[in-house]
């Protein structure tokens, strides 16, 4: 099967909600490859796979380690691949340096970057090029040693105008969709009317064109995740029964059984 393009995701504008989850590894993302439109390697894999306590130590080899991994595991979903911080800001050449590299070496179908008006002119360069380019706007967790934490987006209406302007000129620069995330409702609503690209939500309400989640913590393995974040599954529980019956068979000896054991 041949996989979802960009143009198509970009066509569900005001459609059927396009589907999305996070993965960073194969065997979860061939089940996410099921059911989901596209697949974000985000950069939060710094935070959930590796313990970092924000995402701007991850570096660029470990965001295509994880892409070639989900490219592997998948054939069917459009593959996005975040640019880590520190690999795009400088320049628009810096920018596309890199975004090609994580295209040669991963074979996704898009790369994502964060950032509204300030990346307008990057934006366009990488389209313009060949890499397709997925925005952020609102609550870019890139950026939290400036904004002072995670902080939600928009609780001050005189902030609208200012998010509204990123929305647009990233629309108009050439993104394919843009990612809405940590946004009031009645904020992100107004982005989705007034933009003719797909807004992915994720805490931004179900006013946009599609949602997103980070695939652990949907599945109950984020012992403290966000508000935004609907729990779907109990993996952490399920995990620890695993590991805690297997310690204690291991102890009796009543694991490996017969079945297990070469003759
Ligand atoms: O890194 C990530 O997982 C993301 C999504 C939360 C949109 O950027
Ligand atoms: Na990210």
């Amino acid at each position: 099967t041949r996989r979802i393009t960009v143009p198509q995701i970009a066509a569900r504008k005001g459609g059927e909600p396009i589907v999305s989850l996070t993965s960073y590894h194969a065997h979860t993302a061939a089940i996410v490859d099921k059911y989901a439109d596209f697949i974000l390697v985000g950069d939060s894999l710094g935070m959930v796979m590796h313990g970092m306590d924000s995402t701007v130590g991850v570096p660029l080899d470990l965001m295509i380690m994880h892409g070639q991994a989900v490219v592997r595991g998948t054939q069917r979903a459009l593959v996005v691949v975040d640019m880590p911080f520190g690999t795009y800001e400088e320049s628009p050449q810096m920018a596309f340096r890199n975004a090609a590299r994580i295209m040669k070496e991963t074979h996704c179908g898009a790369v994502k970057l964060e950032g509204g008006k300030r990346m307008a002119e990057t934006i366009r360069y990488l389209t313009e090029r060949g890499i397709p380019v997925m925005a952020h706007i609102g609550l870019t967790p890139q950026s939290s040693n400036v904004m002072g934490g995670f902080k939600t987006q928009g609780r001050d209406e005189d902030s609208w105008p200012l998010h509204e302007e990123d929305a647009r000129v990233v629309a108009q620069a050439g993104a394919f969709a843009v990612v809405l995330e940590g946004m009031v409702e009645p904020l992100a609503a107004r982005i989705t009317k007034q933009i003719s690209i797909p807004t992915i939500g994720i805490g931004a309400s179900a006013e946009c064109d599609g949602q997103i989640l980070v695939l652990e913590d949907m599945l109950g393995l984020n012992p403290k995740p966000p508000k935004f974040v609907k729990v779907y599954g109990n993996l952490g529980g399920q995990i620890e029964a695993a590991v805690k019956a297997y310690a204690e068979e291991v102890k009796e000896r009543s694991f490996p059984e017969e079945d297990h054991v070469y003759r």
